[in-house]
C-alpha cells in the first residue's frame, strides 16, 4: 500500500470532493454555490444509479447543446428554460406577488432600440392573414394606485404566425415592437395583433429533448413587456392570451395566472376612429403595478 493515496469511493463522496472545494475556494459566495451544486450532483447520480452510458450520453448532449449556439442563438438559455430553472431564478429574485405586477422570463427574442411610438400608434408594420386586429390599454401605477408619469413600456410580440420579426426574413426589422412612454396619467394605448401560441425553437437537441420527453415546444400567446420608470424596479413581463390552449403547459414553465389578459371583442366605433383602425376589434385592458427600487 503507498502511502499518501486518498481512497475515495461510494462511501466518502461527496464528503471528499467537499472538503477539497470547502477548503480551497477563496469566495464565500463560490465556495457556497460549489458545495451545493457537488452535493446535488452526486446525490442525482446515487439517486438513478447513473450508467456509463448515461453519463457518456449526457456529455454528448451538453457538447450539441454548445455547438448549436451563436451569436443568434442561445440553446442553453433555451435549455435552462425547457428545465423551467429561468422561471424559477426569476421567481427567485422578484417575489412580487399580492403587491406588484409579477415578473416573468425575458425570452430570447428581445431586442434593445425598437422604435419610439406615440401613444394610440399602431406596433404593426406587416399584417399576416390571420392576424386579428387587437388594441392593448391600461394604466402603469405604483403601489398606492398613483398613476406613474414617464414609465416606458418597450414592447414586443410575434405575428399571429408564431415568428417575431428576426426569425422572419419576410418581416421588416421591428414589425410588432414598440416604445412607449407614458404621461402624467399613466396611461398606455396602442394597437396590435391579438398574439397566437407559438412554438419555441425545435431544430436543435433541446427539441430532441422535448420530443424524448413527449413534450410539446408550445408557449401561450403573450405580450412582452420591459417596463422601466425612474424610481422603480424594473418590470420584466407578459400579457397572456385568455384562453389559450397552452395556458397550464407552457414549453418555458413562465405563465402565471395574474398575468392572463382578457381579450374581448369590441364595437366602440369612436375609439376605433381615434385610432385609424375598422369595427370590431379585440381589446385587452391591462394595469400594471410598479415596485419602488431598493
Ligand atoms: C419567448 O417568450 O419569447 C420565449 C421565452 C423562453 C424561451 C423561448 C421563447
Ligand atoms: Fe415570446
Amino acid at each position: 500500500m503507498t502511502a499518501n493515496v486518498k481512497d475515495f469511493s461510494i462511501d466518502n463522496m461527496p464528503q471528499a470532493v467537499l472538503e477539497e472545494y470547502g477548503a480551497k475556494t477563496e469566495d464565500p459566495r463560490l465556495r457556497e454555490i460549489m458545495l451545493s451544486l457537488i452535493t446535488h450532483l452526486h446525490s442525482f447520480v446515487k439517486d438513478v444509479k447513473l450508467t456509463e452510458d448515461e453519463w457518456f450520453k449526457a456529455i454528448m448532449f451538453l457538447t450539441a447543446v454548445g455547438q448549436k449556439c451563436d451569436d443568434k442563438r442561445q440553446e442553453f438559455i433555451l435549455l435552462s428554460d425547457t428545465l423551467g430553472v429561468s422561471s424559477l431564478v426569476d421567481s427567485v429574485n422578484h417575489d412580487r406577488s399580492g403587491v406588484g405586477t409579477e415578473n416573468t422570463v425575458l425570452g430570447p427574442f428581445y431586442v434593445p432600440g425598437s422604435p419610439e411610438k406615440k401613444m394610440g400608434d399602431s406596433i404593426v408594420q406587416k399584417s399576416t392573414e390571420k392576424g386579428e386586429t387587437a388594441v392593448a390599454n391600461g394604466t402603469v401605477r405604483d403601489q398606492q394606485g398613483n398613476p406613474v408619469e414617464g414609465a416606458v413600456l418597450d414592447v414586443w410580440q410575434s405575428s399571429s404566425e408564431g415568428f417575431y420579426h428576426m426569425q422572419d426574413e419576410n418581416m421588416p426589422d421591428f414589425n410588432l415592437c414598440g416604445r412607449f412612454t407614458t404621461g402624467a396619467d399613466g396611461k398606455y394605448i396602442f394597437v396590435t395583433e391579438k398574439p397566437a401560441a407559438y412554438p419555441i425553437p425545435t431544430d436543435g437537441p433541446v427539441g430532441d429533448m422535448l420530443r424524448a420527453c413527449g413534450r410539446h415546444p408550445m408557449r401561450p400567446g403573450h405580450l412582452h413587456f420591459i417596463i422601466t420608470a425612474p424610481g422603480y424596479d424594473r418590470l420584466v413581463t407578459h400579457i397572456f392570451t385568455n384562453e389559450d390552449e397552452y395556458l397550464d403547459s407552457d414549453a418555458v414553465f413562465a405563465t402565471k395566472s395574474s398575468l392572463v389578459g382578457e381579450y374581448k371583442v369590441t364595437n366602440d366605433e369612436a375609439l376605433a376612429k381615434k385610432l385609424n383602425i375598422k369595427t370590431p376589434f379585440q381589446k385587452v385592458d391591462f394595469d400594471f403595478t410598479l415596485m419602488p427600487s431598493k
